[in-house]
């Protein structure tokens, strides 16, 4: 049943070229530049035209929400706020007719999420769900909806559904941009080009393994651990670090990394990791200064660049290649290698990978 890894979550890590192909296939037709999505098509002029956006979710839906953020602002022009679904339903929430929700949730189960939308439900939202689990409770609510197709999603740690997640939700920026005219025709064909290269750039991303289980071996026993990303990949520090301490127990924190300065920096010493997202694309040259910074404080630095860096080579401990691709996908790949890096410290250390203590797949309880 684990296919011949030695747990889900390896498994997991592994399908993810396939499930970001299942989850596009079918509905981006990249020679002719089509997106096909009938949760969109069907309510097409609801959802280009809604004022604003709220994305409800929790842990790393969440995060996956914030990379949305990024590309529905960027591609098509919509103000979006992305909520904890908690805190969204408890605190009086603004919500109009103009809104479109949107909830994202692999389980389709989480008490929260589900709460969440009931309000926005109420208060006259469009309600829209992306889920993994098919006729889950969420997908049912919502007025409309688009799956991930990660096929199932067994270790706690959430790895598949992220990146599937990201990539439901980016075609259906690039759709509603297409529809809004707020992406050129060039550039909406470009990313679907793109998108269909990032299975095989997954592929060689996980090709790092090794190299990550060396990384592993040499921070396994860090108290604590930091992670620092810009723009697109800030949120990718915030799930890097929520899965290592998810599953190998070591206190960790996600920071954008201008944010650094402005606190964490008081935290860096010859003992503190710092695993730091410095992908070519998009405010290089800032995160290069902020790994000088950490450097001079006698920091060890980990980086995810992109393959061929030579900069950042010279500066950090540990380095790690992705492949290139655009700005917006970036996320899908710098993703990978923090995946790993958690899964093999958390094995290294004796955890249980698949089943951390006290959490649970699904919280169906608020
Ligand atoms: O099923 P959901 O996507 O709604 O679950 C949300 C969170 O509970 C979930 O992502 C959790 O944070 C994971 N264990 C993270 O790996």
């Amino acid at each position: 049943e684990k296919g011949g890894y030695e747990h889900f979550m390896l498994k997991e890590i592994h399908e993810q070229p396939n499930a970001i192909s299942d989850t596009y296939r079918g509905r981006m037709l990249a020679d002719k530049g089509i997106i096909r999505m009938a949760g969109v098509d069907d309510n097409m002029e609801r959802i280009a035209n809604a004022k604003r956006i709220i994305i409800v979710a929790c842990g790393t839906s969440w995060h996956a929400g914030l990379v949305a953020e990024y590309i529905f602002e960027d591609i098509a022009r919509i103000p979006v706020e992305v909520e904890y679904a908690s805190e969204f339903r408890y605190r009086n929430p603004v919500i109009t007719e103009n809104d479109v929700v949107i909830a994202i949730s692999q389980s389709g189960e989480t008490a929260d999420t589900m709460a969440a939308i009931k309000l926005a439900k109420e208060k006259g939202a469009f309600a829209f769900g992306v889920c993994n689990v098919v006729g889950s409770s969420i997908s049912r609510e919502t007025h409309a909806g688009a799956y991930t197709h990660a096929g199932p999603e067994i270790g706690v740690a959430s790895t598949k559904a992220f990146t599937t997640q990201i990539t439901v939700l980016t075609l259906m920026a690039l759709k509603l941009g297409k529809f809004k005219g707020t992406i050129s025709q060039s550039d909406f064909q470009f990313h679907l080009q793109e998108m269909e290269r990032i299975p095989e750039k997954v592929k060689e991303a996980l090709k790092s393994d090794k190299l990550i289980q060396e990384v592993a071996f040499k921070y396994k026993d860090a108290p604590n651990c930091l992670y620092l990303g810009r723009g697109y990949n800030f949120p990718v520090a915030l799930e890097g670090a929520l899965k290592l301490k998810e599953i190998s127990y070591i206190h960790a924190e996600g920071y954008p990394a201008a944010e650094m300065k402005h606190g964490p920096i008081a935290l860096i010493d010859e003992q503190m990791p710092v695993v730091v997202i410095a992908t070519k694309k998009g405010h290089y040259e800032k995160v290069v200064s902020n790994i000088q910074e950490i450097k001079s404080r006698k920091g060890k630095i980990i980086a995810v660049v992109t393959k061929g860096d030579e900069e950042v080579r010279e500066l950090a401990d540990y380095v790690i290649e992705v492949p290139e691709t655009i700005e917006s996908l970036t996320p899908l790949l710098t993703t990978i290698p923090l995946q790993l890096l958690s899964y093999h410290i958390a094995v290294m250390l004796g955890k249980n990978v698949d089943q951390p203590r006290n959490l649970a797949k699904s919280v169906t309880v608020e």
